[in-house]
């Protein structure tokens, strides 16, 4: 993410972590007010004041450790997208047999489970339609799910895909929930304006992993009455407001994705990361592999350079999909969350932001992160399958029986916005 503490050495060098982010002290408990990054989770420092608070057990731990883990092993990613009814038949009849149906929020991007449906009940069946739904509408929304256990939350996740350890953030304090990041700010979270921009906000999870995160499943236990909303935006919607020109330019590409800036954002806060920090690169156009759509899979939290081009030339691409994903207001949707509403997005095709405006407030969730493919280019995608990857927007008109070009193809006057 952002960081305001990034080390610049660290960064440039891409030497280990180990040995050279040596921790220091963690931050005082009566530091209240401090400026930190509002991704950057400031942990223990918490914890002491809650002791009344129902769900303590989930509060923000970073376990001590003296040495790092291993790595990740690579693995083979079936998305259960594939064994989805493409009607979503079974999810659709345990939505409506619990009083609901299954609403769009937007045309691009956003649905949302209306009635009483219980997370905990939905069979194999309903999970496989249901991660068809996420990839195809990029984030879904079940609401007030009180009842949805950490373990059943977990559950659901595997089902996707195995689940990620962060290598740097907080776990639960009960102690055997590794595989959950603890989503927390309060009081001791000030958000720095100085240290961010609103469209630096925008990010997919932990990209900089081989095999980075599919389908996510974060969990509000507590959230303030009014503020800390999320944004999502469409990375398939982004992909298909750009000329062919453009998207073929795109196609061509590579960046690298970083774990070391995050990594050093934790430095004061954790001793030793479970796993060194890693770069990696992917594509910057990727293929879903269930819908084939094509999407931008850059966000400005991990991203540092494409690779392969002057860096004039990267810093501005970099900077002009930055933008679109946070201007782009026809391909985002706004989620004003309620305690116990969940939300499951595909991280492949979505970037995410928080807005950071209810300070001091406690807003606190659990996320799931089950892991997919090694993102598959364009190229990668049409070998492999032997199907042409899509670009979204000329599906829909397909769907809708429009025909003809997406654009006038710069015949368009300018003006006309002016009411
Ligand atoms: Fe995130």
């Amino acid at each position: 993410m952002p960081v305001a503490t990034a080390s610049k050495t660290q960064t440039q060098t891409q030497e280990p972590l180990k040995g050279t982010l040596k921790l220091q002290a963690a931050t005082s408990a009566t530091d209240e007010a401090k400026l930190v990054d509002p991704y950057n989770y400031v942990g223990e420092v918490l914890g002491a004041v809650d002791t009344d608070y129902p769900y303590a057990e989930f509060l923000p731990h970073n376990p001590p450790r003296t040495e790092s883990g291993p790595a990740l092993e690579p693995f083979e990613f079936v998305d259960r997208g594939h064994f989805a009814d493409p009607g979503y038949a079974r999810l659709r009849a345990f939505v409506e047999a619990h009083g609901g149906r299954i609403k769009d929020l937007g045309i691009a991007i956003g649905t949302v489970i209306e009635g009483d449906a219980k997370m905990e009940d939905l069979g194999k069946d309903e999970l496989d339609d249901l991660a068809l739904l996420i990839a195809r509408r990029g984030v879904v929304y079940f609401r007030k799910q009180h009842t949805l256990t950490i373990e059943k939350q977990r559950e659901i996740g595997a089902h996707f895909g195995p689940l990620h350890t962060h290598p740097t953030y907080a776990v639960p304090r009960r102690g055997d929930l590794d595989d959950v990041v603890v989503v927390y700010t309060d009081r001791n979270s000030r958000p720095d304006p100085y240290a961010f921009s609103r469209a630096e906000l925008f990010h997919s999870d932990v990209t900089y992993e081989i095999q980075p995160p599919g389908p996510t499943i974060l969990r509000l236990l507590t959230t303030p009455e009014v503020g800390n909303d999320t944004l999502w935006s469409s990375g398939t919607a982004l992909y298909s407001s750009l000329s062919r020109y453009y998207q073929q330019y795109l196609e061509s590409l590579s960046a690298l994705h970083t774990g070391f800036n995050q990594a050093a954002s934790r430095v004061g806060t954790i001793t030793v990361p479970r796993r060194e920090p890693i770069e990696t690169v992917h594509p910057v156009v990727r293929v879903h592999p269930v819908t084939g759509h094509k999407a931008i899979f850059v966000n400005p939290g991990f991203v540092t350079r494409i690779i392969g081009v002057p860096k004039a030339e990267s810093d501005n691409t970099l900077a002009f999909l930055r933008d679109g994903f946070a201007q782009q207001t026809d391909a985002t949707v706004r989620w004003r969350w309620e305690a116990g509403d969940v939300a499951l997005w595909d991280n492949r095709v979505t970037t995410h932001s928080a807005t950071f405006d209810a300070y001091p407030s406690q807003r606190h969730g659990l996320r799931v992160t089950p892991l997919a493919e090694r993102p598959l280019s364009v190229e990668q995608y049409e070998a492999q399958t032997g199907k042409k990857a899509i670009d979204y927007i000329e599906e829909r008109y397909a769907l809708l029986g429009i025909s003809g070009p997406k654009s006038d193809e710069g015949k368009t006057l300018a003006g006309g916005f002016r009411d």
